[in-house]
């Protein structure tokens, strides 16, 4: 049995399901009480018996069937699934696009697709497309890489960032990095993109959230705390919130962004408050809590993200959700309304409802809608928001279940013969050429409009373990079984069903194969998901009960 598994797991349980407001009152208490879980070490552990690892996944599977996490890829070790042949060669793939700097592993590529002539950007390591490889390799008790790729995105963010005459904020983490190395000189240099040579030259948002979880799950999982305590990585930390915390014009708690700035980096009209970025800023906000000092400058971030966290879960968990019983409210909105009284605060008018959800929408179930703003609802579904949501607990336990009812309900659209589909559904026609500027690679039922990305495997298998639904993420691993290795792990799939491979799809597209293990290895070894979940805090606020009532149907 692997011990560090089940002190990873007692820490969760018990040192983050904090409450945000006591914190609030009594940080340094609350946060040395977590500090000195996470210290424990395994012999203390083992000599006062305390094996339990307190949390709701020890009562859907036994601790008997937990794997090693030293264990090689498709070892013999017993457990109740067969190995399938697609992991061994999914392995030998991943380890294919490991880039090295000075000797030193320090990320992947994002595709190893020597079929492809255009080699674009795909040879680079993205930060957001390593977060799978990273998690691939701590579940598989490797987590040097892991280290090296923090400590030296961590450099990159120290440099000075410029487009055009432009400086950018100090804490901009960058979408992509690589590595050059001069054959004569025998040197390796590093090349990063901050948004400056990206398509759009938009700076990547989710980098430095991305990077925030994975330095907790790194910690998590190696119990290695000297880390994410260093002087250095505690600035990192802080030059992210700094950037996303900061004051301005805004009344809502939720992060202004534009279009591109995420894993869909292309004009989609995703621009505004998109929920791919606000559960990935809550999610960040979380684990950055789990981790700041309580020096004189953690303790102010502290204190910021407290109060953050309680107004953009009040805020998410009420205006992004939509229901059954929601739809119905916002198709009889009024307009017009002033006020403090108003209902329709944001002046939606019904007349914007697209056609489409009224058929979608299943009796039961919900889901947090794309995007909320002034007379703005983008209605669409995205699936790494609403999985996030689930992992960071910015969705209540019933909207988390909600959310998978919908997934079971609307299998076909979602799903259909390959998961799990970025966004649903696709801009056709004129709307199309309006919100993507006519952009071809974005064409109706491809790429991120409306394509199918196996990636996001990982995130839905992930989620379907917290709520206690593995039987749907075996489900989604048997469709991807049936075709990911005979396409040479497609980046992408097109059409309404996810049928066809990508138009411009990249082959070996290493985050499609490191969420393909990653989903394997979760579901094997389900106190895996304790690097990347984090239980609910009973104080924050929940909706209230007139629009929360259908999701305990
Ligand atoms: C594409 C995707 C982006 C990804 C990159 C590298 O640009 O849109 O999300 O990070 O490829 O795979």
């Amino acid at each position: 049995m692997d011990l560090r598994k089940v002190d990873s797991l007692a820490s969760i349980a018990e040192a983050e399901d904090l409450d945000f407001s006591r914190l609030l009152d009594r940080p340094r208490l609350k946060i040395e009480r977590k500090r000195s879980f996470d210290e424990r070490s395994v012999g203390e552990l083992t000599v006062s018996g305390n094996l339990r690892q307190v949390d709701s996944y020890d009562s859907m599977y036994s601790l008997g069937t937990m794997r090693s996490v030293l264990d090689t890829p498709g070892s013999s070790a017993p457990n109740p699934f067969d190995p399938h042949p697609m992991v061994a060669e999914a392995w030998e793939a991943l380890r294919r696009t490991i880039v090295f700097f000075r000797g030193q592993p320090v990320g992947t590529i994002a595709a190893y697709d020597h079929a492809s002539e255009e080699v674009l950007n795909y040879d680079q390591v993205f930060v957001r497309d390593f977060f799978p490889s990273a998690l691939a390799f701590l579940m598989n008790g490797e987590p040097e890489i892991v280290k090296n790729f923090l400590v030296k995105t961590l450099h990159l963010q120290g440099w000075e960032k410029r487009i055009d005459r432009f400086k950018l904020g100090e804490g901009v983490m960058p979408a992509s990095f690589k590595v050059k190395h001069d054959p004569t000189r025998q040197t390796d240099n590093l090349i990063a993109d901050f948004g400056e040579s990206a398509i759009g030259r938009v700076a990547p948002i989710d980098s430095g959230f991305w990077w925030i979880i994975l330095l907790r799950a790194y910690t998590k999982s190696t119990g290695d705390l000297a880390l994410a305590d260093s002087a250095e990585c505690q600035k990192g930390m802080r030059l992210i919130l700094a950037l996303c915390l900061s004051e301005g014009f805004d009344t809502f708690p939720t992060l202004l962004c534009t279009d591109g700035c995420s894993m869909i980096d292309r004009r989609m009209g995703i621009y505004g408050y998109p929920i791919e970025i606000q559960a990935l800023f809550f999610m960040a906000l979380r684990c950055a809590l789990t981790m700041l000092k309580q020096d004189t400058e953690g303790k102010e971030f502290i204190d910021r993200i407290v109060k953050r966290l309680h107004a953009l879960s009040y805020h998410i968990r009420n205006y992004f959700w939509l229901d059954f019983q929601q739809l119905n409210v916002i198709y009889r909105y009024k307009t017009e309304e002033y006020s403090h009284t108003a209902v329709n605060k944001f002046n939606v008018i019904p007349d914007s409802i697209p056609d489409w959800i009224f058929d979608f929408m299943p009796t039961r179930g919900g889901y947090f809608i794309g995007n909320v703003s002034p007379a703005r609802m983008d209605f669409r579904w995205f699936s790494l928001g609403n999985c996030l949501a689930i992992l960071s607990s910015l969705a209540t336990p019933e909207q988390s279940a909600a959310i998978m009812d919908l997934l079971e309900a609307r299998w076909e659209e979602l799903v259909g013969e390959m998961p799990l589909k970025v966004a649903y559904p696709a801009l056709e026609s004129h709307e199309w050429r309006i919100v993507t500027g006519c952009d071809p690679k974005n064409t109706r039922w491809s790429y991120h409009n409306g394509g199918t990305w196996p990636v996001t495997l990982w995130l839905l298998t992930a989620a379907c373990i917290k709520t206690g639904r593995p039987q749907i993420a075996r489900r989604a691993i048997d469709l991807a079984e049936n075709r990911l290795s005979k396409d040479s792990w497609p980046e992408y799939y097109d059409g309404k069903l996810g049928r066809y491979i990508g138009k411009q799809a990249r082959k070996f597209q290493t985050w499609s194969i490191a969420g393909y293990l990653v989903a394997k290895m979760m579901l094997e070894d389900p106190s895996h998901l304790g690097m990347i979940s984090l239980e609910e805090d009973k104080a924050m606020m929940r909706p209230p009960i007139k629009r929360s009532a259908s999701w305990t149907i």
